[in-house]
């Protein structure tokens, strides 16, 4: 089924939730719906399977217009992102359960439900499970579970919203993959709810950010790395040292910065700001350079160094603690930031002043 989402908003009493989303949603495509909490996801999620209506906009599947429909007639699969499976309830029982409420003219008979039943077992690799309650199961085996019993109705769309959310990373880096080829043998059009970027970027045929109910990028994941659209997007994936910079004929230049492993940039003239990831900036001892190294931290792997400009600006550099530069990197040192990789974005005067968060390592002690 393919979805036609456009100029979809949504108010909560004083709050815009949605802000005219536009996505189209191509049939047996697998998309990832990335962005913090608050951002609107789950509402977008459940516009889609009728558990909630927007204020304007369209949403049409396969042409046919979904919101005068009821969620019943839609037929979506969906896993909340709360999922909670029938305790008294066996994962057989569980899996039957969508099928069992159909209205009594659309109700499958006892033994075709049955047949269905052991075949989603045996798909999901679960068959062993199948008289066993859910507490008797753990974490990774109730998500598949919560997974079944959304596939047993044969659903059109898949909605999962946030389905590995509680369990450990190397659980969920599993079902991730399982996830993908139960996606893929299915056919099923799928839109998948995380906060985490690697899930996202591993699981989805195309990644969409959002940020306070507006769609900020759509994409792939090199693209969305390597070229956010918007500063939002570019604190999001991890660019978090915004450095203020000035562009001329294409060239960014800034006192105390090395930037020469930066292309030209086909922008105006004038102040701008980059973004750099902490983990692609060097600090280089240079008695000239404004920067100085304020604390110095290790976690084992990496140094986290913070450093401030004669002007007050902070920033944040992670060199690996072995680097052979890493011993001359101390508290009171100078040093130039020699910048790998970085996004510039003109500098958006008059705009109140972006939400900076307070370096982690600010709050230790220094280490002298
Ligand atoms: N029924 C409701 N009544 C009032 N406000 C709501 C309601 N549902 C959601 N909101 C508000 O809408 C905004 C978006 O909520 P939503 O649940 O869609 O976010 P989300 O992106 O799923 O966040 P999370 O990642 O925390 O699950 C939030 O500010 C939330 O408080
Ligand atoms: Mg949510």
């Amino acid at each position: 089924m393919s979805i036609g989402i456009s100029g979809l908003t949504k108010r909560f009493g004083r709050t815009d939730v949605l802000r005219g989303i536009d996505l189209g949603i191509k049939k047996g495509e697998l998309v990832a719906l990335l962005g913090p909490s608050g951002s609107g996801k789950t509402t977008l999620l459940k516009i889609i399977a009728g558990l909630e209506w927007p204020d304007a906009g369209r949403l049409e599947v396969d042409g046919v217009d979904w919101l005068q429909l009821a969620a019943q007639e839609r037929r979506i699969g969906f896993v909340f992102q709360h999922y909670a499976l029938f305790p008294h309830m066996t994962v057989r029982d569980n899996l039957a359960f969508g099928l069992t409420v159909r209205p009594r003219a659309e109700r499958p008979g006892k033994a075709v439900i049955a047949a269905k039943v052991d075949e989603l077992l045996h798909f999901l690799q679960i068959a062993h499970l199948a008289d066993r309650y859910p507490a008797q199961l753990s974490g990774g085996q109730r998500q598949r579970v919560a997974l079944g019993r959304a596939l047993a109705i044969e659903p059109k769309v898949l909605l999962l919203d946030e389905p590995f959310g509680a369990l450990d990373a190397a659980i969920r880096r599993d079902l991730r993959r399982w996830l993908r080829g139960v996606h893929d043998s299915t056919g099923s059009t799928t839109i998948f709810v995380t906060h985490d970027q690697e899930e996202a970027f591993e699981l989805a045929d195309r990644v969409v950010v959002m940020g306070e109910g507006r769609i900020e990028q759509i994409g792939h994941a090199d693209a969305i790395h390597d070229h956010p659209a918007t500063p939002f997007v570019a604190r999001f994936m991890g660019a978090t040292v915004e450095l203020p910079v000035t562009l001329q004929a294409g060239r960014i230049e800034a006192p105390g910065l090395d930037l020469s492993a930066l292309p030209r940039r086909p922008l105006p003239d004038g102040p701008a700001d980059l973004f750099v990831r902490p983990a692609d900036i060097l600090p280089v001892p240079d008695d000239a350079s404004p920067w100085r190294i304020d604390s110095r931290m290790s976690n084992g792997a990496n140094l986290r160094l913070v450093l401030s400009h004669a002007s007050g600006a902070l920033a944040e550099a992670d060199v690996p603690r072995r680097a052979v530069q890493a011993d001359a990197l101390v508290a009171g040192t100078a040093a130039r930031l020699r910048v790998a990789a970085g996004t510039v974005f003109p500098a958006t005067r008059g705009a109140p002043p972006a939400q900076k968060t307070e370096p982690k390592s600010l709050k230790l002690e220094s280490v002298r």
